[in-house]
């Protein structure tokens, strides 16, 4: 897909690796000029993006905290430009250790709540006054598959997803009034290096494939996936488009993909 973005800057949060950095080439690709936001160093996407004729700079900043976000967002509009659009995709589950609620560490509900759901809204709030000032901007909220529906063993995720996908309408709501539009995505099992590591390796062969047997296209998606999904819903060509949550997951939530 081929749109235009020339000029316009886009914050990607946790653009260092996975689905960020894949969005936020992107949206390189088609012109936009990129803010890469990530936790660890995020120097490589920012060269890639260069390698291909882009332009990136990189801005360190934990989006759980809102002193880190609210000075990201001066600093890329001071150095770069006024944010056109900013994709909320930095977040955090689980590892291996997945456990009941009742067993569920209280450390571990506060670190997914606090970077899924706590760092949407800080980044969102943080852009939002001068995109309505501008009357103009587009808010990509990356949720997921699990926002959507449940899961076991998740709770943290789960509920900070839904919230994400829910927050991403109410904003949409506010909003649309001034020519800005919030959206969210929902992968549904994608192939980065985490969950290569979980699930799709050989090792744990077994896991992948009862995985992938709920999924109708019988395949986990690339993180390209996404990206397209994104470069969409950043372009004009989705300008009559807010409110909406994508869901991009190979059917896995349409229904049931097995007999029984
Ligand atoms: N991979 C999947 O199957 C999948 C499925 C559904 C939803 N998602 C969502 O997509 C998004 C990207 O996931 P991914 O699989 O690419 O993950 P990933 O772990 O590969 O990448 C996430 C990036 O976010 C960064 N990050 C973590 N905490 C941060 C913080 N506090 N501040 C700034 N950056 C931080 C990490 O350093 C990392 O570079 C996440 O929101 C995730 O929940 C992924």
């Amino acid at each position: 897909m081929k749109v235009d973005l020339t000029g316009r800057v886009a914050l990607v949060t946790g653009a260092a690796a996975g689905i960020g950095r894949s969005i936020a080439l992107a949206l390189a690709k088609n012109g936009a000029r990129i803010a890469v936001n990530d936790i660890v160093t995020g120097e490589r996407t920012c060269e890639e993006i260069r390698e291909q004729d882009g332009e990136a700079k990189f801005y360190q900043a934990d989006v759980s905290s809102v002193a880190a976000v609210n000075a990201m967002v001066v600093a890329v509009e001071r150095e770069i430009g006024p944010i056109a659009v900013l994709v909320n995709n930095a977040g955090v589950n689980i590892g291996t250790n997945r456990v009941p609620t009742d067993q569920f560490p209280d450390e571990e509900w506060h670190r997914i709540i606090r970077v899924d759901l706590d760092g949407v809204f800080y980044c969102a709030r943080a852009v939002s006054a001068a995109m309505i000032k501008r009357r103009k901007g587009v808010i990509i909220n990356i949720g997921s598959a699990f926002g959507v529906v449940p899961a076991r063993l998740q709770c943290a995720f789960t509920a900070a997803k839904a919230g994400v996908l829910n927050f991403t309408k109410s904003h949409a709501l506010e909003v649309g009034k001034y020519g800005v539009r919030v959206n969210a995505i929902a992968p549904g099992s994608i192939l980065t290096e985490g969950t290569r590591s979980l699930f799709y390796n050989p090792e744990s062969k077994q896991k992948a494939d009862s995985l992938i047997s709920h999924i109708p296209l019988g395949r986990p998606g690339e993180p390209e996936d996404i990206a397209a999904a994104a470069l969409f819903l950043a372009s004009d060509d989705a300008s009559y488009v807010t409110g909406h949550v994508l869901v991009v997951d190979g059917g896995w939530t349409a229904g049931f993909a097995r007999d029984w």
